[in-house]
């Protein structure tokens, strides 16, 4: 029987991570709301929990800190590629390609126990922001600022890109952003993530296909089509009208709209508030402001409601991101669910291996290549 198209509804996985309620807009990951995890965790502490299962003690989330920290740097000769490329690749390409290059020397590439598979992730998540920070810093004609082992992941992240520690209110708006996009079911990255995992290939080969898929603008790339919008408005007095227009003409309006949730996506709700305090606090809030009346505008006019990637542009934005890193900073703070679900895979595996309904011509003779045309 043909699934409805796009896999809607399908449920291709067992998983312990996350829970999604698409009708009351709740997400939970192993058990505990995303709403207390944003207020009360940290990046470190929810990595702790998606991969150990529990929320660590204070010795263990010492530990994870330590671990995380002490594998930022990056290879000589992925620092290389990113010199070698830095003006020609786009962030996401770059990521991409230096997370795939990662795997050359990684002394566990080619063991997928679930030991491996941690230590390997605790390298990837540790080092994915370092490449996007070097990429950045090296296309700007700056040298690569080297990672702060006594900072947080998400202040050190900061502190590399821009240079000087960062503002408490920034190093924190960044650390709830990346807990609110760490794991969110079998979205598209994810899947693509399980697939790979799937024919047992490893993780560095999982963890690319995942940045690949990403990329796109139905998935991680909107949260870039935002900003663009934002951008093109530019006065909030223009946002209702721009937002009637664009819908008038059937197009489709960036971060809103999902497959799961029919409400507000959980996720939202605290990036609207972050984006709202970093506005005030900055004495920008006029993206807030914008994003609030094209909010009001796709709800009275399409009953459509915001996903994780519309207050997260303007976000990024204060934090100093240029448009083009917000969906790396995505990867980034996903990577470590990818990881969870790659050890769930090879845990429990069997080949991901769907059908098709073919839709072509029937099987017909062979002509020979002096009787055609
Ligand atoms: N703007 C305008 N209309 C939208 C919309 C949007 N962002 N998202 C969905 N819709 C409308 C569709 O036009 C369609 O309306 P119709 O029934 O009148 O034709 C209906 O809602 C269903 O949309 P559809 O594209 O079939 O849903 P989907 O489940 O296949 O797609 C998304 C989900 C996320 C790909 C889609 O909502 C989208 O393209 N959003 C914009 C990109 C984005 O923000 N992606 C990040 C997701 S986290």
């Amino acid at each position: 029987m043909f699934a409805k198209e796009g896999l809607e509804g399908v449920v291709a996985a067992r998983t312990t991570l996350s829970l999604i309620d698409g009708e009351k807009g709740r997400l939970s990951y192993r058990g505990y709301s995303i709403h207390d995890l944003a207020a009360r965790s940290s990046f470190e502490e929810v990595v702790h929990l998606l991969w150990y299962g529990e929320l660590p003690t204070a010795a263990q989330l010492a530990q994870t800190r330590a671990d995380l920290a002490s594998q930022r740097a990056l290879h000589p000769d992925a620092l290389e590629i990113l010199r070698r490329f830095a003006r020609d690749a786009s962030p996401m390409d770059m990521l991409r390609t230096v997370v795939s290059a990662l795997a050359i020397h990684d002394p566990d590439v080619h063991e997928s126990t679930r030991e491996a598979n941690l230590r390997k992730g605790t390298r990837l998540t540790a080092q994915m922001p370092t490449i996007v920070a070097a990429h950045e810093r090296l296309r700007k004609g700056k040298e690569p600022v080297a990672p702060d082992p006594r900072l947080d992941h998400a202040a050190n992240f900061l502190f590399m890109l821009h240079g000087t520690a960062p503002e408490p209110i920034a190093a924190r708006a960044l650390d709830v952003a990346m807990i609110l996009q760490l794991d969110h079911g079998l979205n598209a990255s994810t899947f693509a993530a399980r697939v790979t995992a799937g024919t047992l290939a490893d993780l560095h080969a999982a963890v690319t296909s995942a940045i690949g898929s990403l990329k796109g603008p139905l998935h991680g790339g909107a949260n870039y089509d935002v900003m663009v919008m934002l951008k093109a408005i530019d006065e909030v007095g223009r946002a209702a009208e721009h937002i009637r227009l664009e819908l008038q003409q059937k197009k489709k309006i960036p971060g809103f709209g999902h497959r799961v949730y029919k409400t507000i996506d959980p996720r939202a709700v605290h990036l609207r508030e972050l984006s709202e305090k970093l506005g005030v606090s900055m004495g920008q809030d006029k993206w807030y402001r914008m994003s609030a009346v094209i909010e009001k505008t796709c709800k009275e006019l399409k009953n459509l409601y915001p996903n994780v990637d519309f207050y997260a542009a303007s976000t990024y934005f204060l934090l100093g991101f240029d448009m083009d890193l917000f969906t790396p900073i995505f990867a980034c703070s996903r990577a470590p669910g990818w990881i969870a679900h790659v050890i769930e895979q090879h845990t429990d595996n069997r080949l991901i291996r769907p059908l098709e309904e073919y839709i072509g011509p029937p099987e017909r003779a062979y002509v020979s290549l002096d009787k055609r045309g």
